[in-house]
């Protein structure tokens, strides 16, 4: 595990090395606080990955550097695009998840839809499921809000980067209950969803979804 680590630090370093000490930072607090080498084993091996939100492309990666075989990184937010780092099986998009055409083996959404206002996730989950391809992976990863203390945590820092930093585009924090996630899923037309926790030892609830087109 802490080879795993380290050897993942070394490896972000390498990628992120060029940017902005600002961003570095940033980039750096996430990989601390969100559980990412324990969410990599939910992606098959060579697998075609859209990731929607994917931020500065951490989870891009990572997942490209064992198990991805190709990664579409859609992100909205220009100042992590055009600082989008260069690599043969990674591509940056910048826009919304609705510029992207084709179909995809896997399709993730990372930490982003605490800024979706709870009308737009259907939505959004159905357009997943229209570019999921048969047989295909939905991977979701949230925060589960029936940890009382882990959830007020949350909230309260998200509220004071939002106030201080500005760092993330959006506004409000909504989180659905695991039962809440699953009957959107299945609403979009989803089936075999999973929940996993993968929260021990983080200050945040830590929560990973699956689903798959049928
Ligand atoms: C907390 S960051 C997570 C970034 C990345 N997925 C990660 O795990 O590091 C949330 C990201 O969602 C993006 N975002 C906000 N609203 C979005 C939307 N409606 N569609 C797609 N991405 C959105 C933000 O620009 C931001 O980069």
């Amino acid at each position: 595990m802490a080879a795993g680590y380290l050897r993942a630090l070394k490896l972000l370093h390498q990628t992120f090395h060029r940017h902005p000490p600002g961003q570095r930072i940033h980039i750096l607090g996430r990989f601390l606080t969100a559980p990412f080498l324990r969410t990599l084993d939910v992606i098959p091996i060579g697998a075609r990955v859209l990731d929607i939100g994917s931020g500065h492309g951490t989870y891009p990666r990572l997942i490209v550097e064992d198990r991805a075989r190709e990664v579409i990184a859609v992100e909205p937010d220009l100042r992590k695009t055009l600082l989008g780092f260069r690599h043969p099986k990674v591509r940056f998009v910048c826009g919304f998840d609705d510029c992207i055409r084709g179909e995809f083996d896997v399709i993730v959404i990372y930490d982003v839809i605490y800024r979706l206002p709870p009308e737009e996730r259907d939505k959004l989950f159905k357009r997943v499921y229209d570019r999921v391809r048969p047989g295909g992976l939905f991977v979701l990863k949230d925060l589960d809000p029936s940890n009382r203390l882990k959830w007020q945590w949350n909230r309260f820092q998200e509220s004071m980067m939002d106030r201080f930093f500005g760092l993330t585009i959006g506004e409000g924090f909504y989180i659905d209950s695991p039962a809440e996630i699953g009957e959107r899923m299945a609403r979009a037309g989803f089936s075999d969803f999973r929940a996993r926790r993968v929260d021990a030892w983080y200050p945040h609830a830590h929560i990973i979804y699956t689903a798959r087109k049928g």
